[in-house]
């Protein structure tokens, strides 16, 4: 088991990463006087999976608690999806005193963030990520939302959990297409962090699909502790931080033009593809250095069928994107493992030039 601390400015929080941990939460619910209450949020795949797991924790905690079942899915990241939540924690009358804790993937964690930031005016929130994708970044760093108008989290708040517990227990039954996504957003990690991750990752690729319980502890832990890094840095997104959305202008337009069919992390993986092209477009990248670095994206197995024939829809998406300033379309791009450029301006032909590349490449 591994514990560490998520430093914000106004508050820090405990990461807890292990085994079958999630009893640990005893010590972290039982605060006199605190958390009376508990509505939990809970994906209904994890749920019928892990019942008896899952309810032999919570019902000895003695507390007030009622079982919210997601249906799973992106299009549970909507305003109908938050309406029920909240709806139904208004007909169970849970108060101010409640601490909503979400058990699920990347969907269920930001849509109950989103519903704790508003129900009456802000409740506790934790997480207990189940699937790599959540594990390895979703969870962490209190970024909540839905989507609206097919725009990609376009509505959220910043809005720091208690606590986070990572039991890898559940990650452990994972659908193969679940491992891809969250792979997807480590890969992000191996080029934001530094060589040795990177290396790492390259090294024990086939090992973290086979869920090698000490590869998959590694791995999750380097991304955790480099990503509070960040965030103990610049929580609110207001320079540092956006160099985690590497790969995502591209990602978030992808997923947005498919409606979703494709996975986050896959989404993120083919815009990381299309970053390092428009990187060595820009000159931040050789074309030797722009091959090695799409050696470790090309080992995940992805379509590229649907980017071709969207070339107008997917700059529409792009339009639309949180990062962008002055109308313009903004990019973080990448000169070296560790060594990243926000907020970089681009132009149409070289998006399409980065677009038709990745295709190309994934074909
Ligand atoms: N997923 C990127 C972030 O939390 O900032």
């Amino acid at each position: 088991m591994k514990k560490m601390e998520i430093k914000t400015k106004n508050r820090n929080y405990p990461v807890i990463i292990g085994n079958s941990v999630l009893d640990l939460i005893y010590d972290l619910i039982n605060q006199p006087g605190m958390y009376e209450n508990l509505f939990i949020v809970v994906d209904e795949n994890v749920f019928s999976l892990h019942e008896k797991y899952i309810t032999n924790i919570f019902n000895e905690t003695n507390k007030k608690i009622h079982f919210y079942k997601l249906k799973p899915g992106e299009h549970s990241k909507s305003f109908d999806g938050l309406e029920t939540i909240l709806s139904e924690m208004i007909e169970k009358k849970y108060g101010r005193d409640t601490l909503l804790i979400s058990i699920g993937g990347g969907v269920t964690g930001d849509l109950s963030g989103f519903a704790a930031s508003v129900y009456m005016r802000g409740i506790q929130v934790a997480h207990i990520p189940t699937t790599l994708l959540a594990a390895v970044d979703s969870a962490i760093g209190g970024k909540t939302g839905i989507n609206f108008n097919n725009y990609k989290n376009i509505l959220g708040t910043f809005y720091q959990p208690q606590f986070v517990i990572i039991d890898t227990k559940f990650i452990s039954t994972l659908p193969k297409e679940e491992i891809n996504s969250g792979v997807g957003e480590l890969i992000k990690y191996a080029f934001l962090t530094n060589e040795i991750f990177y290396n790492y990752i390259y090294k024990n690729f086939d090992k973290i699909y086979s869920l090698e319980e000490s590869v998959l502890n590694k791995i999750i832990y380097k991304s955790v502790l480099f990503k509070g890094s960040v965030i103990s840095k610049d929580e609110f997104e207001g320079g540092l931080r956006k160099i985690l959305n590497l790969g995502h202008t591209f990602a978030h337009a992808y997923e947005s033009q498919t409606n979703y069919s494709l996975k986050h992390g896959e989404a993120v993986v083919m815009g990381i593809i299309s970053a390092l092209f428009l990187s060595y477009k820009k000159g931040l990248l050789s074309e030797r250095r722009l091959k090695k670095f799409l050696k470790l994206p090309l080992r995940m197995k992805l379509s590229p069928e649907f980017v071709i024939r969207n070339y107008q829809s997917i700059l529409k998406y792009m339009y639309g994107d949180k990062k962008n300033r002055e109308g313009e379309i903004r990019f973080i791009l990448l000169s070296g493992i560790g060594n990243l450029a926000t907020d970089v301006k681009v132009n149409e032909s070289d998006i399409h030039y980065a677009i038709e590349e990745t295709v190309e490449v994934l074909s």
